[in-house]
């Protein structure tokens, strides 16, 4: 990005304003332009952000051949047109999550912003988490052995959804964080959940299944009585648990495990519980939102592919999309689709 180049906003309801904030920080006056739909959302934009115009017309913003990169934070079901619309005028978007409601319309992004050389990035906040980032550098440094699985809950009561299940709304952080976590691309879905209060799902319990075995197990909801938003990961040597409520310890490192001995007499495998010490890596003090924004305007200014690419977000729709239709059938085993067009970085 150059002094001259300019930075847009679509959306600015309940997220939005977040991003409005760290817009402001990092890009001062180059932050230009606010796109939303709602004159009463306009109006408390207005408010807090008085340099930046705002408007409901996204053409308008667009013929300022100043714009160079364009942030996308409506609902889920618009993401899909309103890249495709940004990246067609030959601009750079970043795109909350989930990329789209499918991944053929997440593929044919990821395939189209790649050939038109432009940046599309997807807001997968939960990769710039710093605790996320230490447990990443646990696991592929070899500290807690081999990964055999993981399990996370994202649990609150609200913010209750009516356009897109719990899953597809919550859930992208700990598909994101899982495929992150193990590296490699998920295999199968299993899914179960329930609608309590209307047509979509308030609960899931989904399982995804990864390559070597690896698990992980993910619950998410939105009428729950306790806010939780913890994942574990167990290792044969070590156990890794991330709270992110536990303000003072958000990452603990377990030294547990049950070590292999020797075979007994009749050839079942003796173990030892290992029920060692626990430490709290001291983590970079970083607001996850702020490192995800700077890393998608670092990447506009030299061209380089984010870490949460269009690819990325598609591996992260495949998993959403095989979740739908193994809650259809009843929980039954449905494979990842998708994931193999993935382009190497
Ligand atoms: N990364 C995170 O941690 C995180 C957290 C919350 C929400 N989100 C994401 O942010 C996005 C927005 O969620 P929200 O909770 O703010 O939704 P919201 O419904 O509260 O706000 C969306 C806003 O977009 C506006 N809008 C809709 N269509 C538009 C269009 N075509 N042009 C301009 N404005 C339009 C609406 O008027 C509304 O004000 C979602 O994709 C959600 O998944 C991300």
């Amino acid at each position: 990005m150059t002094d001259t180049d300019a930075v847009a906003l679509i959306g600015f309801g309940y997220w939005g304003p977040n991003l409005a904030r760290n817009l402001q920080a990092l890009a001062g006056d180059r932050w230009r332009y606010l796109v939303e739909l709602s004159p009463e959302r306009r109006e408390r934009a207005a408010r807090s952000h008085s340099h930046v115009e705002i408007t409901d017309d996204l053409e308008k913003v667009l013929a300022d051949d100043d714009v160079r990169a364009v942030v996308v934070a409506t609902p889920a079901a618009t993401h899909a047109p309103l890249a495709r619309r940004v990246l067609e005028a030959g601009r750079n978007v970043l795109v909350e999550k989930p990329l789209a409601l499918s991944t053929a319309d997440a593929v044919e992004l990821a395939a189209f912003a790649e050939e038109r050389g432009l940046v599309l990035m997807v807001g997968h906040t939960f990769e710039f988490v710093p605790a996320v980032r230490r447990m990443k550098q646990l696991i592929d440094g070899g500290d807690i052995g081999d990964l055999l699985y993981l399990h996370s809950q994202r649990l609150n009561l609200g913010r209750i959804q009516s356009d897109i299940n719990a899953f597809w709304s919550i859930g992208p952080h700990d598909v994101s964080i899982a495929n992150f976590l193990v590296g490699r691309s998920p295999e199968w879905v299993s899914a179960g959940g329930a609608r309590y209060l209307q047509g979509v799902e308030d609960v899931t319990f989904v399982t995804v299944g990864y390559p070597g075995g690896v698990l992980a197990h993910m619950h998410v909801s939105w009428l729950d009585p306790s806010k939780t938003r913890r994942t574990t990961v167990v290792g044969s040597r070590k156990m890794l648990v991330y709270d992110d409520m536990d303000a003072d310890a958000k990452l603990k490192v377990f030294d547990k495990g049950a070590d292999r001995l020797a075979e007994d007499a009749y050839g079942v495998w003796q173990y030892r519980l290992r029920d060692g010490e626990m430490y709290v890596p001291r983590l970079e003090m970083v607001e996850p939102l702020a490192a995800e924004l700077r890393h998608f305007l670092e990447c506009v200014r030299s061209g380089s592919r984010p870490c949460t690419d269009g690819w990325n977000g598609v591996q992260v729709v495949a998993v959403l999309e095989a979740v739908d239709a193994s809650l259809a059938a009843g929980g039954a085993q449905v494979p990842v689709a998708g994931t193999r067009t993935r382009v190497p970085a």
